[in-house]
């Protein structure tokens, strides 16, 4: 079997999921890696063993014939690179936040539609497997009624003067996992997130830089309800989700290795319902297996020239919804 040669740009701490994720995927072969420090570029050489390693990522894309590229950076270095690669016509797998704005995600949307390549964003949530099983158990009684997601942690640089012009406010870079991962429960089909329509949230910030507070209600277009609390600033990193449909409850804790809990209501012979815990375990095998990741999805698209679950157009509409929750904004969307 021929491999597609990866690249990947920005050999940092989150680049080491990619690095693994790559590893794992028989379908592709780590042809080329760029970073600019140093020593990180040849800490990673050494341990992840690319055939040929790259300070500047531009001579690496004109010196190898690579098919997809992982951009890993920061999102204030990001759009530049990922404009060059579409330019050149490679796949592209582009790290969340896509950009400091949703400016950024809109040029690199269209850059896209230019481009030969396909390009994926690295909303891994999406790619769960409990996730998707769970999306599947949902749509199995019609529509998700609604859902919720809570994204907490204690302070970090993001939000501070640190991290001006290198990564947006929390809710963009960090939380936007869950806002995300909203659309996608809401979704009404498999591979479609719903689309906000209004917006009914507030923004509270506390005295510390970074510590800042959101609460939402999303209405979106297929009649779901999302519900966001995001805080920084707080006692720990907690990010958890819960899913009502008809007769159907679940509740995913994902701040480790997954973990749920799922209810279902059984009819009774005088018209109620009765709720019951499931104790059986998620069925993972429909929607691609225990091992599902964001990795094979992409190599999947590229080969079977399908598009990707989260594009960079799609990506807009998450961008938009974390900067609506960021501004406090009520109303329509
Ligand atoms: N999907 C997730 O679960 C998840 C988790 C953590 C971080 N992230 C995202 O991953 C991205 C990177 O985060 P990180 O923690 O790895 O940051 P990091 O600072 O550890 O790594 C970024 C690397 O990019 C390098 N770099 C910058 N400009 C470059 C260029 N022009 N060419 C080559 N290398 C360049 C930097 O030197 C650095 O080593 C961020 O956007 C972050 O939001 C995603």
């Amino acid at each position: 079997m021929e491999q597609l040669k990866a690249g990947v740009i920005g050999c940092g701490s989150h680049a080491q999921r990619h690095f693994a994720m790559i590893a794992a995927e028989p379908r592709l072969r780590l042809a080329a890696i760029a970073e600019v420090d140093p020593a990180r570029l040849k800490a990673n050489a050494a341990e992840h063993r690319p055939d040929r390693a790259f300070d500047d990522y531009r001579q690496m894309l004109a010196e190898t014939d690579l098919n997809v590229v992982y951009v890993v950076t920061m999102p204030g270095q990001l759009t530049p690179i990922v404009l060059d690669c579409l330019e050149r016509d490679l796949h592209v797998s582009v790290e969340k936040p896509p950009g400091m704005s949703s400016a950024d995600t809109e040029r690199m949307a269209d850059a896209a539609q230019r481009s030969k390549g396909k390009a994926m964003v690295s909303f891994n949530r999406r790619y769960i497997p409990e996730v998707l099983a769970v999306r599947r158990l949902a749509r199995e009684r019609g529509e998700v009624i609604h859902c919720a997601a809570t994204y907490n942690q204690a302070l970090t640089t993001l939000g501070t003067p640190a991290m001006s012009g290198i990564a947006p406010d929390p809710v963009i870079c960090d939380a936007i996992h869950h806002v995300d991962l909203l659309r996608w429960l809401a979704g009404s089909s498999e591979g479609t997130a719903a689309r906000p329509v209004e917006i009914h949230a507030t923004a509270q910030d506390g005295d510390r830089a970074g510590a800042q507070r959101q609460s939402a209600v999303i209405g979106f277009d297929n009649g779901a309800v999302g519900v966001l609390m995001s805080n920084y600033g707080v006692g720990y990193r907690i990010q958890r989700a819960e899913v009502h449909a008809e007769d159907l409850l679940v509740y995913l804790d994902l701040t480790r290795k997954p973990r749920y809990e799922v209810y279902e209501a059984i009819p009774q012979t005088d018209g109620t319902t009765e709720g019951r815990a499931i104790q059986e375990q998620l069925d993972l095998g429909p929607t691609g297996g225990a091992g599902h990741d964001e990795t094979g999805h992409f190599v999947d698209c590229i080969l079977n020239d399908q598009t990707p679950w989260s594009t960079l157009d799609d990506a807009v509409y998450t961008m938009r919804l974390c900067e609506a929750i960021r501004r406090g904004h009520k109303g329509s969307l």
